[in-house]
């Protein structure tokens, strides 16, 4: 048997990269690794411990704390959940305080240096699929398969307020598009690793296709191992 692969999946909020790349992982037998969720757990230990008097993070004062915070996956009933310093904060991290002030928290290049060496690692013995935005640019620009997925706003916001709605949230699809777009601009934008797709990445585009038929499309591209 060949080595196990390492699979890129970067791309745009309300693609369905980490719950698409969850279900390739189970199909390929591979770890998943959603590293947003690392960004995720930054801003969560900024909010707090590193606050400023009228509640925005205080960027300089979560630079200086980097080295206090342990983030780790582990294994629970065979998904990886995340950790900080020994708590399991997986939960905590989606909620919508976290989601709203994690794009100012990436864009720092502290913190991206921070997170590097432990994405790199979990990659290093192969067998892993990997979502985020910069994983073939920049995490991972050696990997065995890189895609790229996108899909209109329209439809993006639509997802996006539909899972808000079934999560019980009071919130309007104006509202969750213009916060879209506005994280998009920022993480395209920004200076250090912005998101964009990698020369050699496959793009795919799922605007008009269901999770299901995502998953084949990918499927498609890997070969057998
Ligand atoms: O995928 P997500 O919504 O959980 O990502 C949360 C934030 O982290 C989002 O603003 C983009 C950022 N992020 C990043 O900059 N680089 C990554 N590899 C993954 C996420």
């Amino acid at each position: 048997m060949t080595k196990k692969p390492v699979i890129a999946i970067d791309g745009f909020s309300s693609t369905g990269k980490s719950s698409i790349s969850k279900i390739i992982a189970k199909t390929l037998g591979l770890i998943h690794m959603d590293t947003g969720a690392l960004y995720r757990g930054i801003t969560y230990f900024a909010l707090q411990n590193c606050i400023n008097e009228d509640r925005s993070i205080n960027i300089d004062k979560l630079i200086s704390s980097l080295p206090d915070i342990d983030l780790q996956f582990q294994n629970v009933d065979g998904e990886l959940q995340l950790f900080l310093n020994g708590n399991n904060i997986d939960r905590e991290i989606r909620f919508p305080q976290v989601s709203d002030n994690v794009s100012p928290v990436a864009k720092e290049a502290e913190v991206r240096n921070f997170l590097l060496k432990t994405q790199r690692d979990i990659a290093e013995k192969g067998g892993v699929i990997m979502d985020g935005r910069d994983i073939g640019t920049v995490v991972l620009p050696d990997a065995d398969y890189k895609f790229f997925m996108t899909a209109s706003q329209d439809e993006r916001a639509r997802r996006r307020f539909l899972e808000l709605e079934l999560a019980g949230e009071k919130t309007d699809i104006e509202t969750v598009k213009q916060n879209l777009m506005s994280r998009d601009k920022i993480d395209s934008e920004r200076e250090v690793s912005p998101l964009k797709q990698a020369d050699d990445a496959i793009l795919i585009d799922n605007t008009t296709i269901n999770k299901e038929e995502t998953i084949e499309l990918i499927l498609s591209y890997i070969k057998k191992f």
